[in-house]
């Protein structure tokens, strides 16, 4: 990571180049200087390794793949209009269907082209980190954990109530959300359950698919979602499965 301390050819080292639009000469930004941004951004979003190839332009969405062309149409205009539109997105469907895929190819974009502070955290992950920290020979607090949480700009939550709710579960969850919330922060969201009302599913209790998102997160919250976020469901099968090929992980 050279970048800074090679002199640039386009601006000397200055951070500043001259460009000309319409016969008018006026100083910029130089590339140079966009580039480290963006790189030190996009390590900033701690995006884990095994989503790192993960981008708009190859999330597939023709032929086999063509019900998932909706959920991208409304990841790219998400991208297009924020922070205009600021409203998040939370992205719904069943396993393998391409959810956490969509949503690093969304923050990458908003990075790169827009040089939005993003950060991406798996639920259960965060939950954690935040239960790791009242260790007492651990120096992190809550709060250290919790920041860049509540702060940075777009907030990627995978894999949402995919931890066995409990009390405390509720409480940090709401935390966070009611947090952004009243900061008036983008949040975008991945999860396997349906989007309906605790307790609306008959059935085995404990089988997780027969849950629902209310029973997971408490039906404030999941009200509180509905206005934090677009809904996009996103159906397909199991592309870990069902495509798996030479050129695929
Ligand atoms: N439309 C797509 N185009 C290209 N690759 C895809 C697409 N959908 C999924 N994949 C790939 O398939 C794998 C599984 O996708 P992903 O992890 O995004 O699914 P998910 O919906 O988040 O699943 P889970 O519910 O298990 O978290 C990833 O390697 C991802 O890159
Ligand atoms: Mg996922
Ligand atoms: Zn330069």
């Amino acid at each position: 990571m050279n970048v800074a301390t090679e002199v640039c050819i386009l601006c000397a080292g200055t951070g500043w180049k001259t460009v000309s639009q319409g016969g008018e000469r006026r100083v910029a930004r130089c590339d140079c200087r966009m580039q480290a941004r963006s790189k030190t951004l996009l390590e900033a979003a701690r995006i884990p390794r095994r989503y790192e190839h993960c981008e708009l332009s190859n999330f597939e969405f023709d032929g086999p793949h063509r019900a998932l062309a909706p959920a991208r149409m409304a990841a790219c205009k998400f991208v297009e209009e924020y922070p205009v539109d600021n409203t998040g997105l939370l992205l719904i469907g069943s396993i393998g269907v391409g959810k956490t895929h969509l949503a690093v190819g969304l923050i990458k974009e908003l990075v790169l082209s827009k040089g939005i502070h993003c950060l991406f955290y798996d639920y259960r992950e965060l939950l954690k980190q935040i239960q790791n920290s009242y260790n007492n020979s651990v120096q992190t607090t809550e709060l250290d954990v919790l920041r860049p949480v509540f702060e940075t700009e777009v907030l990627v939550l995978d894999e949402l109530g995919a931890v066995k709710p409990t009390e405390w579960v509720w409480d940090t969850v709401s935390l966070i959300l009611n947090t952004r919330y009243n900061d008036n922060r983008t949040t975008i969201i991945t999860t396997n359950f349906d989007d309906r009302p605790a307790g609306s599913v008959g059935g085995p209790r404990g089988a997780a698919r027969e849950e629902t998102l209310g029973d997971r997160i408490g039906e404030r919250m999941r009200s509180r979602l509905h206005e934090m976020c677009r809904i996009v469901k996103m159906d397909g099968e199991d592309f870990r499965q069902k495509f798996r090929s030479a050129s695929f992980r």
